[in-house]
Protein backbone atom coordinates (compact mmCIF):
# COMPACT_ATOMS: atom_id res chain seq x y z
CA UNK A 1 0.00 0.00 0.00
CA UNK A 2 1.34 3.38 -0.90
CA UNK A 3 0.80 5.10 2.24
CA UNK A 4 3.22 2.40 3.88
CA UNK A 5 5.75 2.29 0.94
CA UNK A 6 8.30 4.05 2.87
CA UNK A 7 8.49 0.32 4.36
CA UNK A 8 8.67 2.49 7.79
CA UNK A 9 6.35 -0.04 9.41
CA UNK A 10 8.81 -2.65 8.53
CA UNK A 11 11.37 -0.83 9.46
CA UNK A 12 9.65 -0.37 12.78
CA UNK A 13 8.70 -3.80 13.39
CA UNK A 14 12.58 -5.08 13.14
CA UNK A 15 13.57 -1.99 16.21
CA UNK A 16 11.03 -1.25 18.17
CA UNK A 17 9.60 -3.65 20.91
CA UNK A 18 6.47 -5.10 20.01
CA UNK A 19 4.63 -3.95 23.38
CA UNK A 20 4.47 -0.66 22.13
CA UNK A 21 0.86 -1.33 21.09
CA UNK A 22 -0.04 0.34 16.95
CA UNK A 23 -3.69 0.77 16.18
CA UNK A 24 -3.51 1.63 12.62
CA UNK A 25 -0.78 0.86 9.33
CA UNK A 26 -0.59 4.60 8.75
CA UNK A 27 2.66 6.28 8.90
CA UNK A 28 2.38 10.14 9.42
CA UNK A 29 4.64 12.55 7.84
CA UNK A 30 3.09 15.62 9.10
CA UNK A 31 -0.45 17.15 10.71
CA UNK A 32 -2.49 20.50 10.83
CA UNK A 33 -5.98 21.20 12.77
CA UNK A 34 -7.78 17.74 12.23
CA UNK A 35 -6.06 16.21 9.40
CA UNK A 36 -3.19 13.34 9.64
CA UNK A 37 -1.31 13.46 6.33
CA UNK A 38 1.25 10.94 5.11
CA UNK A 39 4.40 11.50 2.96
CA UNK A 40 2.14 10.30 -0.54
CA UNK A 41 -0.40 13.34 0.37
CA UNK A 42 -3.16 10.71 1.71
CA UNK A 43 -5.21 12.21 4.73
CA UNK A 44 -7.22 11.06 7.14
CA UNK A 45 -9.61 12.58 9.72
CA UNK A 46 -8.44 12.80 13.11
CA UNK A 47 -10.74 11.03 15.54
CA UNK A 48 -8.47 10.37 17.91
CA UNK A 49 -6.27 13.41 18.28
CA UNK A 50 -3.29 11.71 19.34
CA UNK A 51 -5.26 9.95 22.19
CA UNK A 52 -6.72 13.42 23.53
CA UNK A 53 -3.96 15.67 23.01
CA UNK A 54 -4.39 17.78 20.27
CA UNK A 55 -7.09 19.52 21.07
CA UNK A 56 -6.65 22.48 20.21
CA UNK A 57 -5.73 20.88 17.02
CA UNK A 58 -2.25 19.77 15.08
CA UNK A 59 0.66 21.96 15.25
CA UNK A 60 -1.32 25.41 16.34
CA UNK A 61 1.21 27.89 14.79
CA UNK A 62 0.92 29.78 18.32
CA UNK A 63 2.36 26.86 20.05
CA UNK A 64 4.78 25.66 17.39
CA UNK A 65 6.22 30.04 17.85
CA UNK A 66 6.20 29.98 21.20
CA UNK A 67 8.36 26.40 21.24
CA UNK A 68 10.84 27.47 18.62
CA UNK A 69 11.43 30.95 20.66
CA UNK A 70 11.93 29.67 24.36
CA UNK A 71 14.23 26.71 22.43
CA UNK A 72 16.64 29.67 21.18
CA UNK A 73 16.56 30.72 24.94
CA UNK A 74 16.66 27.91 27.19
CA UNK A 75 16.22 24.04 26.71
CA UNK A 76 16.56 22.97 30.10
CA UNK A 77 17.50 24.01 32.85
CA UNK A 78 16.24 21.68 35.61
CA UNK A 79 13.78 23.20 38.40
CA UNK A 80 15.56 21.47 41.08
CA UNK A 81 18.63 23.91 40.28
CA UNK A 82 17.25 27.15 39.45
CA UNK A 83 14.07 29.32 38.71
CA UNK A 84 12.84 30.18 35.29
CA UNK A 85 9.59 32.49 34.08
CA UNK A 86 7.76 29.45 32.24
CA UNK A 87 7.36 26.78 35.27
CA UNK A 88 6.45 29.42 37.81
CA UNK A 89 3.87 31.29 34.79
CA UNK A 90 2.39 27.64 33.45
CA UNK A 91 1.66 26.93 37.86
CA UNK A 92 -0.33 29.77 38.37
CA UNK A 93 -2.16 29.31 35.08
CA UNK A 94 -2.90 26.11 36.42
CA UNK A 95 -3.81 27.24 40.25
CA UNK A 96 -5.91 30.03 37.93
CA UNK A 97 -7.69 28.12 35.65
CA UNK A 98 -7.87 25.03 38.23
CA UNK A 99 -8.57 26.26 41.38
CA UNK A 100 -8.92 23.67 43.87
CA UNK A 101 -11.43 25.57 46.98
CA UNK A 102 -8.96 27.78 48.38
CA UNK A 103 -5.02 28.38 48.04
CA UNK A 104 -3.79 25.95 45.56
CA UNK A 105 -0.55 25.10 43.89
CA UNK A 106 0.54 22.80 41.51
CA UNK A 107 3.79 20.72 40.19
CA UNK A 108 4.60 19.82 36.80
CA UNK A 109 6.10 16.39 35.67
CA UNK A 110 6.30 14.85 32.06
CA UNK A 111 3.57 12.57 31.96
CA UNK A 112 0.30 11.27 32.87
CA UNK A 113 1.71 8.38 34.86
CA UNK A 114 3.63 10.48 36.66
CA UNK A 115 1.37 13.11 37.88
CA UNK A 116 -0.89 10.08 39.37
CA UNK A 117 2.39 8.79 40.91
CA UNK A 118 3.34 11.96 42.52
CA UNK A 119 -0.79 12.45 43.45
CA UNK A 120 -0.17 9.60 45.14
CA UNK A 121 2.82 10.29 47.40
CA UNK A 122 1.71 13.86 48.13
CA UNK A 123 -1.64 12.21 49.31
CA UNK A 124 0.20 9.79 51.26
CA UNK A 125 2.23 12.41 52.63
CA UNK A 126 -0.35 14.57 53.49
CA UNK A 127 -2.26 11.71 55.71
CA UNK A 128 0.06 9.13 57.04
CA UNK A 129 -2.01 6.89 55.18
CA UNK A 130 -1.08 4.25 52.84
CA UNK A 131 -4.24 3.07 51.22
CA UNK A 132 -6.07 3.63 47.94
CA UNK A 133 -9.17 3.22 46.68
CA UNK A 134 -9.41 2.86 42.93
CA UNK A 135 -12.01 1.74 40.52
CA UNK A 136 -12.74 -0.76 37.81
CA UNK A 137 -12.43 0.37 34.06
CA UNK A 138 -9.91 3.17 35.01
CA UNK A 139 -6.70 3.92 33.25
CA UNK A 140 -4.09 5.17 35.35
CA UNK A 141 -0.77 5.05 33.14
CA UNK A 142 1.27 2.03 32.70
CA UNK A 143 4.52 2.62 35.65
CA UNK A 144 3.83 0.31 38.15
CA UNK A 145 1.79 2.31 40.55
CA UNK A 146 -0.09 3.06 37.47
CA UNK A 147 -0.54 0.38 35.88
CA UNK A 148 -1.62 -1.48 39.69
CA UNK A 149 -4.33 1.25 39.61
CA UNK A 150 -5.52 0.45 36.16
CA UNK A 151 -8.41 -2.07 35.45
CA UNK A 152 -8.03 -3.68 32.88
CA UNK A 153 -5.89 -7.06 32.62
CA UNK A 154 -4.36 -6.65 29.30
CA UNK A 155 -2.94 -3.86 30.16
CA UNK A 156 -0.53 -5.00 32.67
CA UNK A 157 -0.55 -8.96 32.25
CA UNK A 158 2.61 -10.34 33.19
CA UNK A 159 4.39 -7.41 34.92
CA UNK A 160 3.16 -7.87 38.29
CA UNK A 161 3.43 -8.01 41.73
CA UNK A 162 2.11 -4.98 42.02
CA UNK A 163 1.91 -2.17 44.62
CA UNK A 164 0.43 -2.87 47.84
CA UNK A 165 -2.35 -1.02 49.60
CA UNK A 166 -4.20 -0.74 46.31
CA UNK A 167 -8.33 -1.55 46.52
CA UNK A 168 -10.49 -1.47 43.61
CA UNK A 169 -13.88 -0.84 44.18
CA UNK A 170 -17.01 -1.24 40.94
CA UNK A 171 -17.40 1.80 39.09
CA UNK A 172 -20.90 2.68 39.21
CA UNK A 173 -22.39 1.37 36.16
CA UNK A 174 -26.28 1.90 35.55
CA UNK A 175 -26.36 0.95 32.28
CA UNK A 176 -25.65 -2.72 33.45
CA UNK A 177 -26.40 -2.30 37.00
CA UNK A 178 -28.96 0.01 37.54
CA UNK A 179 -31.83 -1.12 35.14
CA UNK A 180 -34.41 0.61 35.75
CA UNK A 181 -32.89 2.74 38.55
CA UNK A 182 -33.25 6.24 38.78
CA UNK A 183 -30.11 7.92 38.92
CA UNK A 184 -30.38 9.00 42.34
CA UNK A 185 -31.28 5.78 43.84
CA UNK A 186 -28.81 4.01 42.01
CA UNK A 187 -25.87 6.62 43.28
CA UNK A 188 -27.37 5.90 46.69
CA UNK A 189 -26.88 2.33 46.28
CA UNK A 190 -23.59 3.15 45.40
CA UNK A 191 -22.14 5.07 47.99
CA UNK A 192 -23.95 2.45 50.73
CA UNK A 193 -21.65 -0.42 48.74
CA UNK A 194 -18.64 2.10 49.13
CA UNK A 195 -18.90 2.66 52.89
CA UNK A 196 -19.77 -0.72 52.92
CA UNK A 197 -16.10 -1.57 51.14
CA UNK A 198 -14.74 0.86 54.46
CA UNK A 199 -15.75 -2.44 56.76
CA UNK A 200 -14.77 -5.02 54.07
CA UNK A 201 -11.69 -3.82 52.47
CA UNK A 202 -10.23 -1.22 54.23
CA UNK A 203 -10.84 0.91 57.06
CA UNK A 204 -10.72 4.39 56.43
CA UNK A 205 -8.30 5.27 59.44
CA UNK A 206 -5.87 3.79 56.90
CA UNK A 207 -6.82 5.41 53.54
CA UNK A 208 -4.82 8.16 51.71
CA UNK A 209 -6.97 8.72 48.94
CA UNK A 210 -10.09 7.64 46.69
CA UNK A 211 -8.96 8.18 43.16
CA UNK A 212 -11.07 7.84 40.01
CA UNK A 213 -11.73 9.70 36.54
CA UNK A 214 -14.75 11.95 36.69
CA UNK A 215 -15.61 9.91 32.61
CA UNK A 216 -13.67 6.88 32.73
CA UNK A 217 -11.84 7.30 29.49
CA UNK A 218 -10.05 4.33 28.46
CA UNK A 219 -13.09 2.49 30.21
CA UNK A 220 -15.15 3.54 27.46
CA UNK A 221 -16.12 7.09 27.99
CA UNK A 222 -18.52 6.56 31.19
CA UNK A 223 -19.10 9.40 33.12
CA UNK A 224 -19.34 9.47 37.13
CA UNK A 225 -22.77 10.78 38.11
CA UNK A 226 -22.89 14.20 39.99
CA UNK A 227 -24.03 12.60 42.78
CA UNK A 228 -21.92 10.36 43.47
CA UNK A 229 -18.77 12.01 42.99
CA UNK A 230 -20.37 14.32 45.61
CA UNK A 231 -20.96 11.49 47.65
CA UNK A 232 -17.24 10.69 47.58
CA UNK A 233 -16.51 14.01 48.22
CA UNK A 234 -18.33 13.60 51.59
CA UNK A 235 -16.69 10.37 52.47
CA UNK A 236 -13.44 11.55 52.16
CA UNK A 237 -13.74 14.50 53.89
CA UNK A 238 -15.24 12.87 56.88
CA UNK A 239 -12.46 10.34 57.07
CA UNK A 240 -10.11 12.78 56.14
CA UNK A 241 -9.06 11.08 53.21
CA UNK A 242 -8.07 12.83 49.98
CA UNK A 243 -10.28 12.77 46.61
CA UNK A 244 -8.39 12.49 43.64
CA UNK A 245 -9.81 13.08 40.11
CA UNK A 246 -7.73 11.70 37.37
CA UNK A 247 -8.37 14.52 34.67
CA UNK A 248 -6.01 13.17 32.43
CA UNK A 249 -8.04 12.60 29.65
CA UNK A 250 -10.86 14.68 30.78
CA UNK A 251 -9.12 17.73 31.24
CA UNK A 252 -8.17 20.86 29.09
CA UNK A 253 -11.38 21.79 27.27
CA UNK A 254 -12.14 18.30 26.33
CA UNK A 255 -15.50 18.10 28.26
CA UNK A 256 -16.19 21.57 27.41
CA UNK A 257 -14.53 23.35 30.88
CA UNK A 258 -10.67 23.29 31.50
CA UNK A 259 -11.39 20.24 33.68
CA UNK A 260 -14.58 17.59 34.26
CA UNK A 261 -14.52 18.68 38.19
CA UNK A 262 -16.14 21.86 37.14
CA UNK A 263 -19.10 20.29 35.41
CA UNK A 264 -19.68 18.06 38.43
CA UNK A 265 -18.84 20.68 40.74
CA UNK A 266 -17.54 18.43 42.97
CA UNK A 267 -13.69 19.85 43.83
CA UNK A 268 -11.17 17.43 44.43
CA UNK A 269 -7.75 17.59 47.05
CA UNK A 270 -5.93 16.80 44.40
CA UNK A 271 -6.07 16.24 40.65
CA UNK A 272 -3.97 14.96 37.65
CA UNK A 273 -3.48 16.46 34.62
CA UNK A 274 -1.65 15.85 31.04
CA UNK A 275 -2.78 15.21 27.19
CA UNK A 276 -4.36 18.32 25.90
CA UNK A 277 -2.15 20.48 28.82
CA UNK A 278 0.93 20.67 26.59
CA UNK A 279 -0.42 20.92 22.82
CA UNK A 280 1.78 18.38 21.76
CA UNK A 281 4.33 18.18 24.44
CA UNK A 282 4.97 15.97 27.21
CA UNK A 283 4.02 18.06 30.15
CA UNK A 284 1.55 16.85 33.19
CA UNK A 285 1.04 18.37 36.40
CA UNK A 286 -0.46 17.96 39.80
CA UNK A 287 -2.73 20.61 41.22
CA UNK A 288 -4.32 20.67 44.66
CA UNK A 289 -5.10 22.48 48.12
CA UNK A 290 -1.96 24.41 48.73
CA UNK A 291 -1.80 22.37 52.40
CA UNK A 292 -2.28 19.13 50.74
CA UNK A 293 0.60 20.14 48.13
CA UNK A 294 3.05 21.28 50.39
CA UNK A 295 2.71 17.98 52.98
CA UNK A 296 4.90 16.65 50.58
CA UNK A 297 8.58 17.05 51.41
CA UNK A 298 11.35 18.53 49.14
CA UNK A 299 12.99 15.94 47.34
CA UNK A 300 10.11 13.49 47.19
CA UNK A 301 8.16 15.21 43.89
CA UNK A 302 9.73 16.20 40.54
CA UNK A 303 12.25 14.76 38.40
CA UNK A 304 14.98 15.92 36.08
CA UNK A 305 12.76 17.53 33.33
CA UNK A 306 9.32 17.93 35.12
CA UNK A 307 8.37 21.02 33.71
CA UNK A 308 10.45 21.40 30.84
CA UNK A 309 11.26 25.16 29.60
CA UNK A 310 10.32 24.44 26.07
CA UNK A 311 7.26 21.86 27.02
CA UNK A 312 5.84 25.17 29.43
CA UNK A 313 6.31 27.33 26.66
CA UNK A 314 4.11 25.32 24.89
CA UNK A 315 1.87 24.54 27.66
CA UNK A 316 1.14 28.47 28.13
CA UNK A 317 0.66 28.70 24.81
CA UNK A 318 -1.76 25.98 23.77
CA UNK A 319 -4.02 27.62 26.78
CA UNK A 320 -4.34 30.63 25.25
CA UNK A 321 -4.94 28.66 21.74
CA UNK A 322 -7.56 26.74 23.52
CA UNK A 323 -8.88 30.44 25.14
CA UNK A 324 -8.55 32.60 22.43
CA UNK A 325 -10.64 30.25 20.41
CA UNK A 326 -13.02 29.45 22.54
CA UNK A 327 -12.44 25.78 22.37
CA UNK A 328 -14.06 25.07 25.61
CA UNK A 329 -17.61 26.12 24.02
CA UNK A 330 -16.99 24.43 20.64
CA UNK A 331 -16.37 21.07 22.55
CA UNK A 332 -20.18 21.06 23.77
CA UNK A 333 -21.16 22.15 19.36
CA UNK A 334 -18.71 19.12 18.62
CA UNK A 335 -19.71 16.85 21.09
CA UNK A 336 -23.63 17.63 20.16
CA UNK A 337 -22.91 16.63 16.84
CA UNK A 338 -21.31 13.52 17.73
CA UNK A 339 -24.09 12.53 19.85
CA UNK A 340 -26.92 13.35 17.30
CA UNK A 341 -25.08 10.95 15.03
CA UNK A 342 -24.27 8.65 17.29
CA UNK A 343 -28.36 8.66 18.77
CA UNK A 344 -29.51 8.59 15.21
CA UNK A 345 -27.48 5.38 14.45
CA UNK A 346 -28.65 3.90 18.11
CA UNK A 347 -32.36 3.70 16.58
CA UNK A 348 -31.23 1.89 13.15
CA UNK A 349 -28.86 -0.42 15.12
CA UNK A 350 -29.51 -3.10 17.53
CA UNK A 351 -25.71 -3.40 18.50
CA UNK A 352 -25.55 0.10 19.71
CA UNK A 353 -26.67 0.07 23.31
CA UNK A 354 -25.12 3.26 24.56
CA UNK A 355 -24.55 6.68 23.73
CA UNK A 356 -22.75 8.36 26.64
CA UNK A 357 -20.14 10.85 27.63
CA UNK A 358 -19.95 15.00 28.04
CA UNK A 359 -19.27 17.84 26.18
CA UNK A 360 -16.49 16.31 23.10
CA UNK A 361 -15.81 13.46 25.02
CA UNK A 362 -18.67 11.28 23.20
CA UNK A 363 -19.00 7.10 22.59
CA UNK A 364 -21.27 4.55 21.96
CA UNK A 365 -20.90 1.38 23.26
CA UNK A 366 -22.02 -1.95 20.74
CA UNK A 367 -22.83 -5.56 21.87
CA UNK A 368 -23.61 -8.51 19.66
CA UNK A 369 -27.64 -7.85 18.93
CA UNK A 370 -28.02 -5.86 21.74
CA UNK A 371 -26.70 -8.06 24.69
CA UNK A 372 -25.23 -6.31 27.28
CA UNK A 373 -22.88 -9.47 27.90
CA UNK A 374 -21.70 -9.99 24.52
CA UNK A 375 -19.30 -7.02 23.78
CA UNK A 376 -19.30 -6.12 20.11
CA UNK A 377 -15.34 -5.98 19.88
CA UNK A 378 -15.05 -7.42 16.63
CA UNK A 379 -17.38 -5.77 15.38
CA UNK A 380 -15.66 -2.04 16.20
CA UNK A 381 -12.50 -3.39 15.14
CA UNK A 382 -13.88 -4.13 11.70
CA UNK A 383 -15.40 -0.62 11.58
CA UNK A 384 -12.81 1.35 12.45
CA UNK A 385 -10.22 -0.97 10.35
CA UNK A 386 -12.57 -0.31 7.61
CA UNK A 387 -13.23 3.69 8.43
CA UNK A 388 -9.57 4.29 8.40
CA UNK A 389 -9.12 2.98 4.59
CA UNK A 390 -11.53 5.48 3.81
CA UNK A 391 -9.66 7.97 5.31
CA UNK A 392 -10.78 8.20 8.97
CA UNK A 393 -8.87 7.87 12.10
CA UNK A 394 -10.92 6.90 15.10
CA UNK A 395 -9.80 4.18 18.37
CA UNK A 396 -11.80 1.95 20.48
CA UNK A 397 -12.20 1.97 24.38
CA UNK A 398 -13.67 0.29 26.87
CA UNK A 399 -12.11 -2.75 28.73
CA UNK A 400 -13.22 -4.89 25.55
CA UNK A 401 -12.65 -2.74 23.36
CA UNK A 402 -16.33 -2.69 22.46
CA UNK A 403 -16.61 1.56 22.80
CA UNK A 404 -15.97 3.52 19.72
CA UNK A 405 -14.70 6.99 20.95
CA UNK A 406 -14.44 10.30 19.46
CA UNK A 407 -11.45 12.25 20.54
CA UNK A 408 -10.75 14.68 17.93
CA UNK A 409 -9.41 18.16 17.77
CA UNK A 410 -11.78 20.66 19.25
CA UNK A 411 -10.60 23.16 15.99
CA UNK A 412 -12.10 20.29 13.72
CA UNK A 413 -14.54 22.09 10.83
CA UNK A 414 -18.49 21.02 11.00
CA UNK A 415 -17.63 19.53 7.49
CA UNK A 416 -14.41 17.42 8.56
CA UNK A 417 -16.42 16.29 11.48
CA UNK A 418 -19.42 15.46 9.59
CA UNK A 419 -17.96 13.78 6.48
CA UNK A 420 -15.76 11.76 9.54
CA UNK A 421 -19.03 10.88 10.98
CA UNK A 422 -20.52 9.92 8.10
CA UNK A 423 -17.65 7.08 7.40
CA UNK A 424 -17.86 6.07 10.92
CA UNK A 425 -21.71 5.69 11.07
CA UNK A 426 -21.65 3.56 7.70
CA UNK A 427 -18.93 1.41 8.71
CA UNK A 428 -21.10 0.42 11.83
CA UNK A 429 -24.32 0.22 10.40
CA UNK A 430 -23.18 -1.97 7.32
CA UNK A 431 -21.73 -4.58 9.78
CA UNK A 432 -24.14 -4.67 12.91
CA UNK A 433 -27.43 -5.29 10.08
C1 LIG B 1 -7.09 8.98 32.78
C2 LIG B 1 -5.66 8.71 32.43
N1 LIG B 1 -4.74 8.74 33.39
C3 LIG B 1 -3.43 8.51 33.12
C4 LIG B 1 -3.02 8.21 31.83
C5 LIG B 1 -1.57 7.98 31.57
O1 LIG B 1 -1.05 9.05 30.87
P1 LIG B 1 0.37 8.91 30.12
O2 LIG B 1 0.15 7.96 28.98
O3 LIG B 1 0.70 10.30 29.71
O4 LIG B 1 1.32 8.37 31.13
C6 LIG B 1 -3.96 8.17 30.80
C7 LIG B 1 -3.54 7.85 29.43
O5 LIG B 1 -4.32 7.50 28.58
C8 LIG B 1 -5.32 8.42 31.10
O6 LIG B 1 -6.26 8.39 30.15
Amino acid sequence: MSYESNNLVARREAVVARGIPRATTAVIDSAAGAELRDATGRTWIDFAGGIGVANAGHCPPEVVAAITAQAQRLLHAGIHIATYEGYVALCERLVALLPHGGPTKAMLVNSGAEAVENAIKIARQATGRAAVICFTGAFHGRTLLGMTLTSKTGYKVGCGPFAPEIYRLPFPDRLRDGRGLDERTFDERSLVAFEEAMSTYVAPSELAAILIEPVLGEGGFVPASRGFLQGLRDIATRHGAMLVFDEVQTGFGRTGHWGAYQHFGVTPDLSTWAKAMGGGLPIAAVVGRAEVMDAARPGTIGGTYGGNPVACAAALANIDVLERRGLLARAQQVGARVRHEFEQLQRECKPVVDVRGIGAMIAMELCTDGDLDRPASRLVADALAAAFERGVIALSSGVHGNVIRVLSPLVISDDELDRGLAILCDEVKRRAA
